[in-house]
């Protein structure tokens, strides 16, 4: 048994070495499972080719048998097979820029600031939590080792990544990003955060003459920092739109910066800070969720709060003069699920303890934050408008919809005796296809945190089954059989989600035999050249659930040009879905998916109350028959 249950008031260690390595599935179970999946996605023709090159691939002795004993020996040596492979692979090879295509964010309530003072406050109050936070990671054995709910629920989790967020940052790379963390416990912790403001780059030093500041000293710091920003002597350039860029650009416009000692010192301020929290400015009147959280994921492009961010840096918590708040995330280092717990453990402390600021009468001692100078050259000049000119494009292009869809939440789906992760991703599935059409290659993140250095894997979403029961839903079948149906479509994602967080889906496995092959210099074999392999990872549906305990929600752009990203916080009685796609795609259009997702969510519903109605009467007879007989 691999998955030991997990035990009370046990704390983590930074190693977690007590938690089992993630398995290696058999490759034949793996192809197995890869044909299955990728049947109903393909052509007839399509798919015979496939299931050709599969057998001669998991043929004995043949290509797939020796790199499968290479991934095992490469099991027995390393703490987690695939992580190196999964982390390049998802984040440090993709070129793409960071902002919607890749960092997620949690948008928070919007807030009511009076006064730009409020707004202050706020920052300076987040600050002391953060703060706090940080003393909690720093000294491990305060934070309680995070344990699985829901499916297969009890288990510990591996704590590795809480340790990145506030001392790591991805470093662009021409070909290649790396991510640098800081793994050694001889390096001295950060320091210092750094504050943007109006595009400007300034020093936080929360240690002073070895003590921490308090929040009345923060908040004064705070307010420094704004006035020194707009006094508008000394404005600098728009560095941060920079990292805004396409992963290679910014790596090109990086390295131009580092010609300068004076860049070398504010690249290496930035980089090694703990954090970034940007004071954005009021970005406009209307400020629905949707609003926040486009705002969110690319700060309105250069005219608003665009080049107020550092992508780079795992931790971006930003504080806006109109009350649009939230948190901006680089998620190589680290997944939504431990953001979210950062995030509700700030929120609680921001609530439970109420804001420590007595406001001094007299200026504070404490020495000005300093600001960041940077030395720009008419070269980078022009990358950073080029860098700007990408980002609006970004923000004309991102179509964005936010819905709390209040009918039912998790505990309706729990009374009908279904796993509402399960139910959800099907509603997913019947509104793509209602849209499209359709079914295509689904990407749900399930995590693999159960097993030492785990990340995540892919949940397979669409299933046979699911197609089974979208096409009863659409052929006007009985109700009754469409309910079986939809039974046999959760059954099916249940026992794929089981799968996948135990460590057993395929998508790990496949880019593992793929990426040892590479490294062994072989050939690219033939199923990794194959259309069925290209189709099955082009993700038109990239879907995760990010719940929350307090109110604010998690969103993040679609992972293709013409697909979806669909992020959902399932409440007890109401879901809130962050729906994003692309405008110049000419197929999407994130309105429509939503309509029918909301339509199909209540077809379900009605679909489970009307056979509860006839199967009541029915238990209502057979109660009084078993009162006779008795
Ligand atoms: N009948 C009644 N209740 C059921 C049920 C059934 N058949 N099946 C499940 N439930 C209950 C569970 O007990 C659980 O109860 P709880 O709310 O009291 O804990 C609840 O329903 C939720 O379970 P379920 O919906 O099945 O899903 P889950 O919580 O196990 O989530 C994943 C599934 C895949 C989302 C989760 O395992 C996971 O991996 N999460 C991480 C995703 C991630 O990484 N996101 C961030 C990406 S950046």
């Amino acid at each position: 048994n691999m998955l030991e249950p997990c035990e009370p008031k046990k704390y983590v260690s930074k190693t977690p070495l007590g938690l089992p390595k993630l398995p290696l599935p058999d490759l034949k179970d793996t192809m197995d499972m890869y044909l299955r999946c990728v049947k109903h996605l393909l052509t007839e023709e399509q798919f015979n080719k496939t299931q050709k090159i599969v057998k001669q691939f998991e043929a004995p002795g043949g290509v797939g048998e020796l790199l499968q004993s290479k991934l095992v020996e490469k099991r027995e040596k390393t703490a987690n097979w695939v992580f190196d492979y999964w982390l390049n692979d998802m984040y440090l090879n993709n070129r793409v820029a960071l902002p919607v295509n890749s960092s997620p964010v949690m948008v928070f309530p919007q807030q009511n600031f009076r006064a730009p003072i409020d707004s202050l406050k706020f920052a300076a109050h987040l600050i002391s939590g953060v703060l706090e936070y940080k003393a909690l990671l720093e000294c491990s054995h305060d934070l309680p080792v995070d344990c699985a709910r829901g499916q297969l629920a009890g288990t510990p989790l591996c704590m590795e990544q809480y340790h990145r967020l506030f001392t790591s940052h991805r470093l662009p790379g021409l070909e290649k990003d790396k991510l640098v963390a800081q793994e050694s416990s001889m390096m001295p912790e950060p320091e210092h955060m750094i504050v943007a403001c109006k595009n400007q780059f300034f020093v936080l030093n929360v240690v002073i003459n070895f003590c921490r500041l308090n929040e009345r000293d923060v908040l004064i710091q705070l307010e420094k920092i704004k006035e020194m920003a707009e006094s508008g002597e000394d404005r600098l350039p728009p560095v941060g739109l920079l990292t805004s860029d396409g992963r290679t650009e910014w790596a090109e416009a990086r390295s131009i910066l580092m010609r300068e000692s004076m860049n070398r010192d504010s690249l290496d301020m930035i980089e090694r800070s703990m954090c970034l929290v940007c004071l954005d400015e009021a970005s406009g009147p209307e400020l629905s969720d949707t609003t926040r959280a486009m705002l969110m994921l690319h700060g309105g492009g250069a005219a608003k709060n665009g080049g107020n961010r550092w992508y780079d840096k795992p931790m971006q918590f930003v504080v806006g003069e109109d009350g649009c708040c939230g948190v901006v995330c680089e998620h190589s280092p680290f997944e939504g699920i431990v953001l979210v717990q950062c995030t509700e453990y700030l929120l609680k402390y921001m609530i439970g303890s109420p804001s420590k600021l007595v406001r001094a009468a007299s200026v504070s001692e404490l020495p000005a934050p300093r600001k960041l100078h940077w030395k720009c050259s008419p070269e980078i000049q022009k990358r950073i408008s080029s860098s700007a000119d990408k980002l609006q494009r970004l923000v004309k292009n991102l179509d964005m919809n936010v819905h709390k869809f209040c009918d039912y939440g998790k505990e309706f789906i729990k009374k009908q005796k279904m796993s509402p992760d399960a139910f959800i991703q099907v509603a997913l599935q019947l509104a793509y296809y209602r849209c499209h059409g359709r079914m295509v290659s689904t990407y749900e993140s399930a995590s693999t945190r159960r097993f030492r250095k785990g990340r995540v894997d892919n949940i397979r979403s669409a299933t046979p089954e699911a197609l089974a029961f979208i096409r009863a839903m659409t052929d006007g079948k009985l109700s009754s059989k469409k309910m079986r149906m939809l039974r046999e479509a959760i059954t099916a994602q249940t026992n794929y989600t089981v799968l996948a967080i135990s460590g057993m889906a395929i998508d790990n496995h496949l880019l593992g035999l793929r990426e040892i092959a590479q490294e062994m210099k072989m050939e690219k074999p033939e199923i990794f050249k194959d259309a069925a392999y290209l189709i099955s990872n082009h993700f038109l549906l990239s879907t995760s659930q990010v719940p929350t305990t307090v109110e604010m929600f998690c969103c993040y752009g679609p992972v293709v040009q013409n697909g979806y990203g669909v992020c959902y916080n399932p409440q007890s009685d109401h879901i809130i879905f962050s729906v994003s796609s692309f405008h110049e795609s000419p197929e999407t259009c994130s309105a429509e998916f939503v309509k029918h997702l909301l339509q199909g969510l209540q077809d379900m519903m009605d679909l489970c109350n009307e056979l509860q109605q006839r199967i009541k009467p029915l238990s209502t007879i057979r109660l009084k028959l078993l009162r006779i007989i008795l």
